[in-house]
């Protein structure tokens, strides 16, 4: 699909790797996690959730049916939502503590990324910044294999259950970051779409942009056959680059997206959306855990790591935070605009499959036809209008430019190549849509 797959150049990566893991999906699959969970070997497990997600009538749901399944089950219900390097390193000791030989996550992503790295350090102990991924960590390789995790997640979202990437922020140098490893990745997910008949408004459209940007930037990333060919197949990277694979479902995600994301918002109780937009979200996972995504989520890090005072409704109101799907979407419009020239008819494709109408539209103002219909749907869902409303001023940008310029791995996925100065012009046109 407008690629050079298919074509071999000398130098130039020939091969692409699929490293799925299996999934049970469905209305009323939680209730199913006991006899995974012993199918697993599992006899005794730690389950994270957070305070909220721990009170839902679906988690003591899969709770019973561990307990049914004679599982010793222990519940550590303090994850913090965008969680921290602090966070991780207390969910950490608890595991350490326990004798566990299984974990069940219940939640978004802070939730299933905390019991991520609740695994790894908990298994293979060290500084905290040794895994962490460069050149903020020492990004040391995972050294082996995890105890079985079994991920549920209750936001149709990051598709973290599909991912190897735990993201937390490094609270001292205020910015997130991430320790990636094909270790990280849950052995099973059960993705029951029961749980997010609860998600608020907000919630429910941070997720789903965060669901529809892993979709199109995977969707445009550049494509895996213009990567150099690796000295040796270790080393190549988890974020492989755009490939036939990843394709087919960042499309589904991006037309599921765009036909029933703001029915799940505006109707909560629209089981149909929200049925829709969990599979999106799964498939939207699948896709950027295998491809990458780009400038987008690269700028995004510094958006929500510097924020200062703002706090949306649905999150805990204790601190200021900046949701990661808000911290994304604020920067697609100006990034694809961006990136357009240099893929116009994946962005074109892209613009179409989201439901605007692209008949007759010039691969010129393919850019602007995809960050229209994004702006389009961002102003219909409530996301605040650009940088300026989340408490963002013209001389912030310098300190966001430097920090989105340190996350190279996400910047290499780019289309098109993207210098520091240029990221501060993005900052910018990021500021205000309408
Ligand atoms: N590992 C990855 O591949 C990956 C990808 C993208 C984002 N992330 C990370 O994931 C985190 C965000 O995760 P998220 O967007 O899924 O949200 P979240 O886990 O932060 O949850 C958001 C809020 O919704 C509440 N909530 C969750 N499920 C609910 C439900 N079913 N009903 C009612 N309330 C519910 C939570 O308690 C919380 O207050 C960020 O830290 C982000 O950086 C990770
Ligand atoms: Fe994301």
């Amino acid at each position: 699909m407008f690629s050079p797959y298919y074509r071999t150049e000398p130098e130039r990566e020939t091969v692409f790797v699929v490293d799925p893991r299996p999934f049970k999906f469905g209305v009323g699959a939680i209730r199913e996690i006991g006899v995974e969970a012993t199918t697993l070997g599992i006899a005794r497990v730690a389950v994270f959730t957070d305070p909220r997600v721990g009170e839902l009538a679906a988690t003591a749901s899969a709770l019973d049916s561990l307990l049914s399944a004679g599982i010793d089950t222990v519940v550590y219900d303090r994850v913090a939502v965008e969680p921290t390097d602090q966070s991780f390193v207390s969910a950490a000791e608890f595991m350490r503590d326990g004798s566990f030989d299984g974990i069940v996550s219940i939640g978004g992503g802070s939730v299933i990324d905390t019991a991520k790295a609740a695994a790894l350090y908990a298994s293979y102990p060290a500084d905290f910044l040794s895994y962490v991924n460069p050149p903020i960590g020492e990004g040391k390789s995972v050294p082996g294999p995890l105890l079985p995790h079994i991920a549920c997640p209750t936001t149709a979202g990051t598709g973290s259950e599909a991912t190897g990437v735990a993201v937390f922020d490094l609270m001292s140098r205020r910015l997130k970051t991430g320790i990636s490893s094909g270790y990280l990745k849950p052995a099973l997910s059960i993705i029951d779409p029961e749980f997010t008949f609860s998600l608020p408004p907000l919630v429910t459209a941070a997720t789903g942009f965060d669901v529809l940007t892993h979709a199109i930037e995977s969707f445009t990333a550049i494509a895996y056959t213009r990567r150099p060919t690796p000295a040796d197949p270790r080393q190549r990277p988890p974020y492989q680059g755009a490939n036939p694979y990843s394709d087919l479902g960042s499309v589904e995600a991006i037309r599921l997206g765009g036909r029933y994301l703001l029915r799940a918002v505006q109707s909560g109780d629209d089981h149909e959306a929200r049925i829709a937009m969990m599979y999106a979200a799964t498939l939207a996972g699948v896709s950027f855990g295998n491809a990458g995504v780009h400038i987008p989520h690269a700028m995004s890090y510094s958006v929500a790591g510097a924020i200062r005072d703002y706090s949306p409704a649905g999150w805990p109101a204790d601190h200021p935070l900046c949701p990661h799907g808000i911290s994304v979407v604020v920067n697609a419009p100006a990034a694809f605009r961006f990136t357009a020239s240099a893929a116009p008819k994946r962005h074109l494709a892209a613009a179409r499959a989201l439901g605007a109408d692209t008949e007759g539209v010039a691969l010129e103002e393919a850019g602007n036809a995809l960050a229209d219909k994004l702006v389009d749907m961002m102003r219909a869902a409530g996301i605040p209008n650009g940088l300026s409303a989340l408490g963002y001023r013209p001389d912030d940008l310098t300190t966001l430019a430097t920090g989105a310029h340190q996350q190279q791995r996400l910047l290499r996925q780019s289309p098109r190549p993207i210098d520091q100065e240029q990221l501060h012009k993005l900052y910018r046109d990021a500021m205000k849509y309408w």
